[in-house]
């Protein structure tokens, strides 16, 4: 899909783009109506020392606070962000100083939904545990051996029932499950396609036998899982996180997978990332970790970064962005 024209009647914004690896249509693009300036590194001095005097900012991942925005100054006309949440964004100050926010929704919806229901089948049938007792030789031709829990027939709960939520819903009702279960703050009418009932927070940890957990990292989703959470969820269940690190408690999930609390789980998010290489949870085989890959692949990366390219444009150029975050 091409990037639309634009006419900046001669001026040429300056960009900060604060990664070295952009999708290069995007990045080619940028370069046709801007002076890029390209970050070598996501350190954040880096970003500080060439920030400054920007019109608009590629953003990536790491923090974007008060002290960046006042190194960049006041001319800053645009962010745009590679990615749906926008948690390392300080928005109000954002909002304080009248600078519009773009995000990437709609883009990756499908790809982090595939990720959910990856990480679904391979805790549930023990991918990681399987591949690890072969590697060591424990291979059991026994008929009890590295059993799981079957999908079909189960009661699954969807913690944020957004789009993302709704396309793991669709990608369910293939999988027969005996009952679907959402919370959030309001009841869905999408729900009723999918059979899905409007539950509390409460009721879905007790019945659910898998649990996603979508919803964004806020200060009210910030450690909702906990170990009293845990206490109360089934020693059976599985628990898959595809939104962000901090909506767990990890210590207390460490300590739920490796007593038996719940049976397993799966993410693709955790605290901090890069999770490092000697970190526990990296230790106990029934938690499957994959390392934030929910909208990691070629075709989504391209989209994602030609979307925050059309933001950045058409915010610098005055018109409103086609994925504004607020
Ligand atoms: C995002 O873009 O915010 C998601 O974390 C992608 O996985």
């Amino acid at each position: 899909i091409p990037i639309r024209k634009f006419d900046f009647k001669g001026w040429r914004p300056k960009v900060l783009v604060q990664c070295w690896d952009c999708p290069e249509a995007a990045l080619n693009v940028l370069h046709e109506y801007c002076d890029v300036t390209i970050c070598d590194t996501i350190e954040r001095e880096e970003t500080l020392s060439k920030c400054k005097g920007m019109d608009g900012i590629f953003w990536v991942y790491s923090k974007l606070d008060k002290e960046i925005l006042d190194t960049i100054g006041p001319q800053l006309k645009a962010v745009s962000t590679f990615s749906i949440g926008i948690d390392h964004i300080d928005v109000n100050e954002l909002k304080r100083r009248k600078i519009p926010l773009g995000n990437t929704q709609n883009v990756l919806t499908d790809t982090a939904a595939d990720i959910a229901m990856g990480l679904l089948i391979s805790t549930s049938r023990r991918f990681l545990e399987g591949r690890q007792k072969l590697e060591a030789g424990e291979w059991q031709l026994k008929l009890q051996w590295n059993l799981g829990f079957d999908i079909k027939g189960s009661t699954v709960g969807i913690v944020g029932f957004g789009a993302i939520g709704q396309t793991v819903a669709k990608r369910l009702t293939g999988f027969d499950v005996g009952e679907l279960l959402y919370c959030g703050h309001n009841k869905k009418p999408e729900a009723d396609k999918f059979n899905a009932k409007f539950v509390t927070f409460d009721e879905l940890i007790e019945k659910s036998d898998f649990v996603f957990i979508i919803c964004p990292s806020t200060t009210e989703t910030r450690k909702m899982f906990n170990a009293e959470v845990f206490g109360r969820m089934k020693p059976t269940s599985v628990l898959i996180n595809v939104a962000r690190g901090d909506v767990v408690d990890q210590e207390a999930l460490y300590d739920a997978l490796k007593n038996k609390k719940i049976f397993a789980a799966g993410i693709d998010v955790m605290t901090p990332e890069p999770l490092p290489s000697d970190h526990p949870l990296l230790t106990i085989p029934n938690c499957t970790i994959t390392p934030h890959l929910g909208s990691a692949t070629v075709g989504t990366r391209d989209l994602m970064a030609k979307l925050v390219v059309t933001n950045l444009l058409a915010a610098l150029n005055d018109e409103q962005m086609p994925s504004p975050a607020y």
